[in-house]
């Protein structure tokens, strides 16, 4: 059976400013959030999608089908996991089996390739943990000591920059997050929550094009990699 993907869009966008929240701000002549439900729709493997939304989003179309497939929707919550749980109880809820992987996508990033998606879910399907799309760190680590002073520079060889898509099963995945909340531990991706519980999940190297757009500068960079990409 094929995948589900789960796509958190319930956030202010508070980093980003403006009144207008980041994943409604237009990029080449329709929202970041179409981008993103788009790519992951286009990859034969995905069957269809959920889309967490902030309690009173005027904004959303009322899609419930897009490009042949289901487009299911649920309120998201406070924070991006409890809308992500959201979107999982809701797939449960339509008797979607907990066997199931499910593609966690930030509507944020508007760049994802369906090579990535194939690769990722190739990955995922074979690791028992599931996997993440993830970068390798380019940059030099520095640590903060006092003040505004280095204490020691990081070796980067084993660090990478966790991006999306998240893959995981759906029930292994639900568990975890609600596990994480139990715990009072505040999970800023899938894997963390997923770690928490004792799972390795599998790195797979994501192009760099995948950013997250969180600050205007980072709207610009992802017009130019858009054009780039389809140019
Ligand atoms: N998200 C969500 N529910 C929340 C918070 C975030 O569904 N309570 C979603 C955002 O809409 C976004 C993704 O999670 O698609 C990644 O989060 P982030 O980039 O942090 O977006 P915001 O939380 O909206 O931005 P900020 O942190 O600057 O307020
Ligand atoms: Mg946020």
């Amino acid at each position: 059976a094929g995948a589900w993907a789960v796509v958190p869009a319930a956030g202010r966008g508070a980093r980003f400013g403006g009144e207008v929240p980041k994943q409604y701000l237009e990029l080449d002549g329709q929202p970041l959030l179409f981008h993103a439900i788009d790519a992951l729709l286009s990859h034969p493997g995905v069957t269809g999608v959920v889309v967490a939304l902030a309690a009173g989003d005027e904004r959303w179309p009322g899609w419930s089908t897009r490009m042949g497939k289901p487009v299911l929707r649920c309120t998201g919550g406070s924070e991006r996991a409890h809308s992500v749980l959201a979107a999982l109880e809701t797939l449960s809820g339509e008797g979607v089996d907990d066997d199931i992987l499910v593609l966690v996508h930030d509507a944020a990033r508007p760049n994802l390739d369906t090579r990535d998606i194939g690769t990722l879910l190739e990955a995922a399907a074979s690791s028992g943990d599931g996997a993440i799309l993830a970068a390798p760190v380019r940059d030099t680590l520095k640590r903060a000591g006092a003040g505004d002073r280095i204490a020691s520079t990081e070796p980067r060889e084993h660090l990478w920059r966790a991006l999306t898509p998240q893959a995981f099963r759906l029930g292994a995945l639900a568990q975890a997050l609600r596990q994480a909340e139990a715990s009072g531990l505040a999970v800023t991706d899938e894997a963390m929550a997923m770690e928490h519980v004792g799972a390795h999940p599998r790195l797979v190297e994501g192009r760099e094009d995948n950013i997250k757009v969180t600050t205007p500068a980072d709207l610009a960079l992802a017009a130019h990699l858009l054009t780039r990409r389809k140019g």
